[in-house]
């Protein structure tokens, strides 16, 4: 059932252009305009959200940060992102007017169970985004966007985490269109982008062949930091966490605006530095200050791996490896920048003999709080 592939995680980063329109399926028709019918919170009741509320672990919860921004930015309703198991323990302000959205890909993760739980007593909505039908966190919320990814095998979250990410943008998409923004025009042409997300995702897909080799150049390091900005934070984040569970190496995410207050200290020669940088258009002045952030870190002997767009010139003479991606809305980044980071994981994990679909100490579905 692993279809050729030697693990269930290398079947599921191929798989992601099929999920992501699977994601998108029936939920855009030929206007642009989004349905999403499962949805069965009434517009009437969405118009009148004062405040979204977003609870997830692990790699959902780096999904949830980049709902964050999509939502702060086409609805212009304020938005949290909270990991799951921290937000019931403060005592969180929620009324009927907050919509909380759970993200999950097992639906069966107790710390996102007993967080949508607590909301859901206080007279919050609860709209879950999650994989598995039928299971516990969808049948305890008020409605549920399936993200049908398929069944994800691998321990390590692939494709479920590009599903989330497609699920959250047509959320808030959708909670733009219904309440009206600004936005309407952008939010018209960002839907256009997104009904062929796939197409630019396995454009990356078909060129990972020189990440696969520097992956396998780099098996007896001991630590990889990733910096990002903006979304490309979360997905510094993700590329991370993706390394610690499956290559068993210290990893860490930061955003690259915090550099200057701590982490820059760590940088020591040839210490390998993923950087995950937004598109020159758009937000031109966080492109800016990253390229700035990967020559201080290059003057200190980083060796340094640029995600950078297609076309984008700047990074170049700073580049030790540069990873291309299709040029994309600035929001929709994340899509085709964390594939890279998966296929390096992955990669990494098998040059140092590690078990890929089974990482050491974890299970897919984590039922404990
Ligand atoms: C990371 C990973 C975990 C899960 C987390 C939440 O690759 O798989 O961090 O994302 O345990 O699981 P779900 O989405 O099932 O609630």
């Amino acid at each position: 059932e692993k279809d050729g592939y030697d693990y269930f995680m290398l079947k599921e980063i191929a798989e992601q252009p099929k999920a992501v329109a699977d994601t998108l399926l029936g939920r855009i028709d030929a206007q642009g305009a989004l349905h999403l019918d499962e949805v069965r919170i009434p517009a009437a009741v969405l118009r009148e959200v004062t405040k979204v509320v977003v609870v997830a672990c692990g790699t959902a919860y780096h999904a949830g940060m980049i709902a964050k921004y999509a939502i702060e930015h086409w609805t212009r309703i304020p938005c949290e992102t909270e990991l799951a198991s921290e937000f019931r323990y403060r005592d969180p302000i929620l009324d009927q007017r907050t919509l909380v959205i759970a993200i999950s890909q097992s639906g069966e993760t107790m710390d996102t169970l007993m967080a949508l739980r607590h909301a859901r007593e206080q007279g919050a909505k609860v709209l879950a985004i999650c994989n598995t039908n039928g299971s516990t966190i969808p049948r305890e919320s008020d409605a549920v966007l399936y993200t049908h990814a398929g069944p994800e095998v691998a321990v390590a979250s692939t494709k479920a985490f590009l599903t989330q990410l497609v699920a959250c943008y047509l959320v808030a998409l959708y909670l733009g269109q219904v309440r009206g923004t600004k936005w309407g025009d952008e939010i018209n042409s960002v839907v256009g982008e997104l009904a062929h997300i796939g197409t630019e995702v396995d454009t990356v897909l078909g060129t990972m062949e020189p990440v696969r080799e520097l992956a396998r150049s780099l098996a007896d390091k001991d630590t990889v930091l990733f910096l990002g900005r903006h979304v490309g934070f979360p997905v510094a984040l993700e590329g991370a966490l993706k390394l610690k569970e499956l290559a068993y190496m210290h990893a860490e995410g930061f955003a690259a605006g915090e550099l200057k207050h701590g982490p820059i200290a760590l940088i020591e020669p040839d210490l390998p530095v993923v950087v995950v940088v937004p598109s020159p258009r758009g937000r031109s002045v966080l492109h800016d200050k990253i390229v700035s952030n990967i020559q201080e870190i290059r003057a200190r002997g980083a060796r340094t791996i640029v995600v950078a767009e297609e076309g984008d010139e700047a990074v170049v003479p700073y580049a030790d490896h540069l990873i291309r991606v299709p040029a994309t809305p600035t929001l929709l980044q994340p899509l085709v920048a964390t594939v890279p980071l998966q296929v390096f994981a992955c990669e990494l994990a098998t040059a140092r003999g590690n078990e890929v679909d089974q990482p050491r100490n974890l299970a897919k579905s984590v039922t404990v709080e």
